[in-house]
This record gives structure tokens, sequence and C-alpha cells, in this order.
């Protein structure tokens, strides 16, 4: 749970997780009377992007404790993915899957074939990367599935109005819909989130946000080999490419950008940036084609002229840091103490985080499985739950940062939610076959950001 290559955890790690007899239980195959009691309360979940998330959000609905939940279909673009997920799960909650191999599908209509497997009411999972997400959603809801589907929703304006309106499609059928934002569902940022509503650090001044450590995922990408196509290169490797997942930028750094505006109770109305890419070639020299920056450090502002700092760093060597804090008039808090929201928070008097804090938090649930345990139980006692409008916004202010720095512009929220780039349409009837929404210019490299050439766009 500490960063965000959340992998599907060993047995050990689950038991440990999950509080060790429950869950030996589950693991072991012995069904508890009380939570497995059968019949019509079972949840069938399928799972549509099995990869290193996509089997820890499975392994926690099996872990959620309110009823019968069994996992019984899952679908991927790539065979191996599927597979090495569907291997990994046998170990960690194999006595809840039903997974038949005629329940195993592959390719970019699979998520259809999955949730056709499903009955209205049960539960998919959406973790491909989020250029999908509308895709599979808008399926999801004509289906009348609950979802839950992982942070970021969406990565640029067009997909952003689309979600809003799938949001509303969502809510009108009852469907509950988490996103998995989870510091809004960690224990510690949830008290520091009252407090600081019932005014202990007084008028919020100053937040700042550090997400800066070495090369993570795929945030650099070597030259595609012959073999593969640009279209499976560029999904197997998202985190490099803008069109897939809005690149580190809005995958690695949505957590802190999201809790600390919802410390605030406010997104921030505009943003500007600097960012850069220093090392265009690895240290061996072989050049990279992806299309982060190395270095991005953004001002947000608020309505009030509030302020919020994110700095992001992926470099080898630099310093590390990954905390966010709050700064108000009567103190100050440290909001997550290491990495997107680890814990205890805490708030000080005045400005220096000392020895003493005035509080602290003591709760070390695991808000991947708390985030969970919620969706499940308000799908059980039939309760409002949906989250999109939430995520699209987080999703947006985040965009906003990021297309401030690839710009060189001042982006507000409405520049970013109007902005007609859509970095991959046609995303619904793609197949294998298919172009790569980024395709190499004629001297084979793919389009890069570059501030202060094109104001409107960014690549
Ligand atoms: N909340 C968190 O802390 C957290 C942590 C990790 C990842 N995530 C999010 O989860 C999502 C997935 O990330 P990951 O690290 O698991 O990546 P991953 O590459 O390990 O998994 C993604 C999977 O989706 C599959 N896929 C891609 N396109 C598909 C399509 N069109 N149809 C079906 N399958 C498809 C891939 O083959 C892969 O198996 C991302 O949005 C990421 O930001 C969130």
């Amino acid at each position: 749970m500490t960063n965000d290559k959340t992998n599907v955890p060993s047995r050990r790690d689950f038991i440990k997780a999950t509080g060790g007899l429950a869950a030996a239980g589950i693991l072991s195959g012995f069904r508890f009377a009380d939570v497995h009691p059968g019949g019509s309360d079972l949840i069938q979940v399928a799972l549509v992007g099995c990869g290193g998330r996509g089997g820890g959000a499975a392994v926690n609905a099996m872990g959620t404790k309110s009823g019968p939940i069994k996992l019984v279909a899952m679908a991927d673009a790539f065979p191996d993915r599927l597979s090495a997920t569907f291997d990994n799960l046998k170990g960690a909650v194999g006595a809840q899957m039903d997974v038949p191999e005629e329940r195993k599908f592959i390719g970019f209509d699979a998520y259809k074939h999955a949730m056709d497997c499903l009955k209205p009411g049960d539960i998919v999972i959406l973790t491909t990367p989020p250029a999908f997400r509308w895709v599979h959603f808008q399926y999801a809801i004509s289906k009348k599935l609950n979802v839950f589907m992982e942070k970021p929703v969406t990565v640029d304006g067009p997909t952003s109005k689309r979600m809003f309106k799938l949001a509303e499609d969502a809510k009108a059928a009852n469907l509950k819909v988490g996103v998995g934002l989870m510091s809004r569902h960690a224990k510690p940022l949830q008290e520091l989130h009252d407090r600081i509503q019932n005014g202990e650090l007084g008028e919020i001044l100053l937040m700042r946000g550090y997400r800066m450590h070495g090369p993570a995922g795929f945030f650099e990408s070597p030259a595609k080999p012959d073999n593969v196509s640009h279209l499976e290169y560029q999904i197997r490797r998202f985190h490099s490419f803008l069109w897939a997942s809005g690149g580190c930028f809005s995958d690695f750094y949505i957590h802190h950008i999201d809790h600390l505006s919802w410390m605030k109770n406010a997104w921030p109305i505009s943003a500007q940036a600097l960012g850069g890419r220093h090392y265009r070639v690895s240290p061996e020299g072989v050049p990279f084609v992806d299309q982060n920056f190395d270095t991005y450090s953004v001002e947000y502002t608020f309505a009030d002229g509030a302020k919020m700092y994110f700095d992001g760093r992926c470099v080898t060597g630099a310093e590390g840091i990954y905390s966010s804090h709050v700064h108000g008039t009567k103190g100050c808090a440290v909001a997550a103490r290491a990495n997107d929201c680890g814990g205890p928070s805490a708030i000080y008097k005045g400005q220096n985080v000392t020895e003493k804090p005035v509080w602290q938090s003591t709760d070390r649930s695991n808000p991947y499985q708390n985030e969970w345990d919620e969706l499940v139980m308000a799908i059980r006692n039939d309760k409002p739950y949906n989250e999109v409008k939430r995520g699209v916004e987080a999703s947006i202010v985040t965009s906003m940062g990021r297309m401030a720095a690839h710009t060189g512009q001042i982006i507000t929220f409405d520049d970013m939610l109007n902005c007609d780039h859509e970095f991959a349409p046609g995303l619904d009837t793609l197949t294998s076959d298919s172009p790569s929404p980024l395709m190499p210019g004629p001297d084979g490299k793919y389009p890069v950001p570059q501030p202060g050439i094109n104001p409107k766009r960014e690549y």
C-alpha cells in the first residue's frame, strides 16, 4: 500500500493487511457462516485491466466482509497480463475465484464479454490505463453494473465532459461507483480534514505536495522495438504517453493534488507551472521517446488567493521527498507523511514540524481496503454512492497543472475543461490493428511538449 505500484500482495502480506484469522479463513477456503451465507446476495465481480492495481483491487474486493462476493470474469488487452494476474490471484484469493477459461477474455473488446458475464447490480473493476475509462464506464452503465474505477478518470477536456455526463447517467440509474482516490478513505486524512474544518489550523493559506524520487513505473521509454506495434508499446508503457495516462504527472501526482484540495474544501481555479526535460538519453546513451518532463513545479491558486504548490521529479540521485503539508494562520499539518497518503497525519503549533505535535493520528487501517468496504456496503444497503464527479474534477485539476507546464501558459479550470484537444479520439472502436493515437513524425520521433510554442495544445 506504500506507493503507486500496488501489486497483488503475497499471501503473507494479505493475511497481515486484512487482519489474521479472517483473512486466513478466506485464503484457505474455510467459509464463515455469517460472511458467506450463500444465496441471492452473492455479488459477482469482473476485472477489466489485469495489471498491478487491478489485481490489488480484486484482492480488496474479495477482502470485504459484508457478504458473499466472488470474482467470476477477467479481461485484458494482452494474454500475458491476464494470466500473470490470474496466477497471483489464485494464490491470494483462490477460494473466492470462479474464472474458468471461458470467462477469460483477451483483446480491445474483452471488456464487453467480461461485463456480459455479470447481472445488473454486480461490480466491474476498471483498472486499465485511464484513456479507456469512459469507454468501459459507458458500457458498464448500459449493463446496470456498479463500478470501481481507478484514478485518473480522464486526461483531457473532451473526455472530462463525457465523464461528467456519464456520472449523471450512473446516478440516475442508481448505480454505485467508487473512484480509486484512496486518500479520501484514509482515516488519518479524514480526521485531519475534520480538524481543519473545525478551525484547528485557522485560515488555510498555503499547501505543499512533493513526489520526488527516481524514475518509476514507465516514466521513461526507449525506442519501440520492431516486433511490437506503436499501439501495444504505448499501452504497455502507458505512463510514458500522454494520451494513455496523462503522463507521469497525471498518474503519479493526482493523489496529493486531490487530498490537499480536499483539505481546503475547494478546487484551485488556475495554475501556472514550470517543467523541463534534462535527460533525453539514458546513462548508457540510449535515447528516450516518452513525452514526460523530468521535473514539474506547479503553483495552483484558489479563489480566495490561497496557494498550493506541487513539485514532482523523477531524477536519480536527487533528494527524495514524498509527503504533503498544510499551513494555516494557527499552525501547520503534515497530511501524507510518506507516499500518497501514508500516516500518521499530525498538527503542529506554528509553522515548524517539531517533535511534539498537538495532535497525531493513530489509525493504521488500509485505505485501499476501506474504499472497497464502503463501496460494497453502499451497494448492499442501497445507499447513494457515486465518486465520479469528484474524480473527474480531481483529474481536471491535475491536468490543469500538467497543461500549464507543457504549454508555459496560465491554465484555468475552465481552460482545461474546454480545451478541445482530445488526445485519443475513437477509442471506443479501437482494434489491435488500429494505428496508435500517437504516431511518430517524419523524423521518427513522437511529439513532445514544447512550452511557449503552442499555447493551446500540449503536443
Ligand atoms: N490508486 C492507486 O494508488 C493506484 C496505484 C496503481 C495504479 N493505479 C491506477 O490503476 C490503473 C492501472 O495501473 P497499473 O499500475 O495497474 O497498470 P498495469 O499496466 O499494471 O495494468 C493495466 C492493465 O490494463 C491492461 N489494458 C490496457 N488497455 C486495456 C484495454 N483497452 N482493455 C483491457 N485491458 C487493457 C494492460 O494490459 C494491463 O494488464 C491506472 O489508471 C493507474 O493510475 C492506481
